[in-house]
């Protein structure tokens, strides 16, 4: 029987926002080189940068920060940390780390060689950057359906498991650390992974004696579409899924910014005693004793309180439901999206939105300006300019395949309303837009050039 749904939580604190003015906003867009990374908080009315580190918590994790235990080591907060975490995971080892990027760091350093593949549904941008910096090569084996914005397929972040088995038989088993799948996948629209697939996925893994690790910033917003797509799972409960779906695996990342609820934060959990013993060495080095890790003891109460509130399946309901009303109202207004809308964000389709602008000329890049300019409001381009690079064999510039526009929803921040505004603002700019040029890249190299480079309208 579907649950009654509701609204969980009312708003006892603002929070001030205001809307430059369209002389204003044309200026500081220049002055920051046409890269929305460059602009200044205070300058945006609605910001869909990301959903990470941006959700505002409850009042029960600001009671939690109160209570946190700073201890060097042995902290309190550590523990109440860890008792969450494994029996949310079910793994037994746990290192709390500053944010994902540095559970990635310290987990994929002990792990990855030179010459090493990576295979994984999609690296997200950081992922990827660590998986490389430490020699490797990352590989991206989603399904082909992740690549068409208009399939309707109910879990688009799928790995191939075919593509899989044939990377194992085509570099070798020694060649392959581990298997990564992200859930929700967030470069490819953030699109579930189905529970079928992540048992498949597990299952080559093992068969090969190679370990599967999940990228699970958005393990409870997976879990959620599990409830809602995959058939079985309609009795089961989000803490039965979630602990389902971290079965199949032998450890994680997790970037806690996310579905942790908490500003800042990540971990790694690990099954293996042995593995987790030389991660604890690497995160004294980098991160810091293994009972805070880079995070102080308030960060990791509250981070245990966010762990249990996501698991609520009003919660999630809520979350999704906005994040999907907004996607409609997107389309309606003629503007193309990745459908199904993923779990935290909503993918505009630039590529089909603005077909007059070569992928050379980062199309959806002028969209990102063009909604900042129209109404004040931030996205992120996640294509060319993030994911475009040079084939070190023919020296040529090979594109990605789709060129999006990401709208992320911060948890419990924006209403209805501010979302309208923002569907407006995409419908006022589909009315003109064949009068969006493209623009050239200016400044910035290399993988992560997208959050440092500069540009010039073309
Ligand atoms: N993995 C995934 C799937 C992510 O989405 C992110 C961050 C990370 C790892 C890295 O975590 O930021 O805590 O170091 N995604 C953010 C975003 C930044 O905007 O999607 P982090």
């Amino acid at each position: 029987m579907e649950p009654e749904w509701y609204k969980p939580y009312r708003i006892k604190m603002v929070e001030p926002i205001r809307l430059l003015p369209r002389a204003d906003r044309e200026r500081r867009i220049q002055e920051a080189g046409y890269n929305v990374f460059r602009l200044r908080s205070q300058d945006i009315y609605i910001d869909l940068l990301t959903d990470s580190g941006t959700g505002a918590m409850s009042q029960a994790q600001w009671a939690a920060l109160l209570q946190g235990d700073e201890a060097y080591a042995g902290s309190r907060s550590f523990e109440l940390l860890e008792e969450t975490v494994r029996e949310i995971t079910g793994f037994e080892y746990v290192l709390p780390t500053h944010q994902g990027r540095g559970a990635e760091n310290v987990l994929f350093s002990c792990l990855v060689d030179r010459g090493d593949v990576v295979p994984n549904n999609m690296h997200f941008d950081t992922t990827r950057a660590h998986v490389i910096h430490n020699g490797g090569e990352p590989v991206n084996l989603v399904i082909e359906e992740a690549f068409d914005p208009q399939s309707p397929h109910p879990f688009k972040g799928d790995m191939d498991v075919k593509r899989l088995e044939a990377l194992f038989e085509e570099v070798g088993t020694e060649r392959i650390p581990f298997v990564l799948l992200t859930i929700t996948n967030n470069s490819g629209g953030g699109q579930p992974v189905s529970m079928r697939n992540l048992r498949a996925v597990s299952e080559v893994a093992h068969a090969h004696g190679v370990p599967l690790f999940l990228d699970a910033a958005r393990f409870a917003e997976n879990a959620y579409f599990i409830w809602e797509r995959e058939p079985g799972y309609r009795e089961k409960t989000i803490p039965e899924i979630v602990r389902e779906t971290f079965s199949y695996a032998d450890g994680c990342t997790i970037s806690a910014k996310k579905d942790g609820l908490v500003n800042i934060g990540g971990l790694i959990a690990l099954r293996d005693r042995e593995l987790y013993e030389r991660c604890r060495e690497r995160l004294i080095l980098m991160e810091g004793f293994p009972t805070y890790g880079g995070q102080a003891g308030r960060d990791l109460a509250a981070l245990a309180q966010g762990l249990r509130e996501v698991l609520d399946v009003q919660y999630l309901h809520d979350r999704i439901a906005q994040v999907r009303r907004l996607g409609e109202r997107i389309r309606e207004r003629g503007v193309p999206i990745v459908e199904p809308v993923g779990g935290h964000a909503v993918y505009v389709d630039a590529k089909r939105f603005l077909p007059h602008i070569p992928q050379r000329e980062f199309p959806a890049q002028a969209l990102v300006v063009e909604l900042y300019r129209e109404a004040g409001v931030r996205a992120v381009e996640v294509g060319s300019v993030m994911f475009a690079r040079t084939d070190p064999k023919t020296g040529k510039t090979v594109y990605p395949k789709l060129e999006l526009v990401r709208l992320a929803i911060p948890r419990r921040v924006y209403t209805d309303e501010h979302l309208a505004t923002v569907a407006e603002a995409l419908g006022a700019i589909a009315s003109r837009r064949e009068e969006l040029r493209g623009y050239r890249l200016v400044e910035g190299e290399g993988p992560l050039r997208h959050f440092l480079a500069r540009f010039e309208p073309l």
